[in-house]
């Protein structure tokens, strides 16, 4: 496997729209994704009059949509690596017809519901790919843009099992994958979180709805503060 070299996480960089802003929520199934993705959005448009778009992966165009239902639906194992290019292939293209050409709208904040790091932790390391291949590639314009910050949600394999019960929904391609599946992709996403410190937001997400919500709000104002001072995007990923 590949080597993840400084060089290679130093090449993901955010977009620089001026006024707008590109955030992505990741975590395992039960996080509390579209839960808080949700309440940010009437946030941002209630109390602070952005335009909010809210984006899943794989999806957001036609295309996409196709190749969403293609994955989730399928009976039949699909490699990592086709698994992988499939997703990036639908980045790539939600990337060119929605992300870039809505950022660059003033005042917008795009929501994606999984991103980059999905891929990296599914495919890249939970399924064996390897962390810095999945990486590669997105290492080519415009799938090297990458959000300005990532609320990781981070709950135990336990819990996510304890809130699908509660939820009751059928399980699709993922879910079926068992507890031991959920615990690698704990350790994927911490390790993202430690690769991209700046950017990877982790954050407790096993206590209240209204506590996981304040802790995003909280930094969703400082992200929304430091670009007002500076008028540049925020990128410590170096
Ligand atoms: N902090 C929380 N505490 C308790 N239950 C939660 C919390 N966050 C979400 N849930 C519940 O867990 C389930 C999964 O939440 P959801 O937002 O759909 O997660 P995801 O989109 O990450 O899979 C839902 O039934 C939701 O109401
Ligand atoms: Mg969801």
């Amino acid at each position: 496997m590949k080597e993840i070299t400084h060089e290679l996480i130093s090449s993901f960089r955010a977009p620089a729209f001026p006024g707008s802003f590109f955030l992505s929520f990741e975590g395992i199934e039960g996080a509390g994704k579209s839960t808080q993705i949700n309440r940010l959005k009437k946030y941002l448009e209630e109390e602070k009059n952005y335009r909010v778009l809210i984006l899943r992966e794989p999806g957001g165009t036609p295309f996409g949509e196709k190749l969403r239902q293609a994955i989730l639906e399928t009976k039949t194992e699909i490699s990592p690596l086709a698994e992988a290019h499939l997703f990036a292939a639908s980045r790539s293209q939600l990337l060119s017809e929605v992300i870039l050409p809505e950022l660059s709208v003033p005042n917008t904040v795009i929501i994606c519901d999984r991103y980059i790091d999905s891929s990296v932790v599914y495919q890249g390391h939970a399924r064996g790919l390897g962390v810095a291949e999945v990486l590669d590639i997105h290492n080519i314009f415009p799938l090297n843009l990458v959000p300005h910050l990532t609320f990781y949600l981070r709950i135990g394999a336990e819990m996510s099992e304890k809130r699908q019960k509660i939820r009751n929904s059928p399980k699709d391609y993922f879910e079926a994958k068992g507890i031991e599946f959920y615990k690698k992709l704990v350790v994927g996403y911490d390790l993202m979180h430690e690769l991209f410190p700046n950017r990877v937001l982790k954050l407790d997400a096993e206590g209240s709805m209204d506590e996981v919500t304040q802790l995003i709000l909280k930094n969703t104002e400082i992200l929304l503060a430091s670009a007002t001072l500076d008028d540049v995007s925020i990128n410590n990923d170096d």
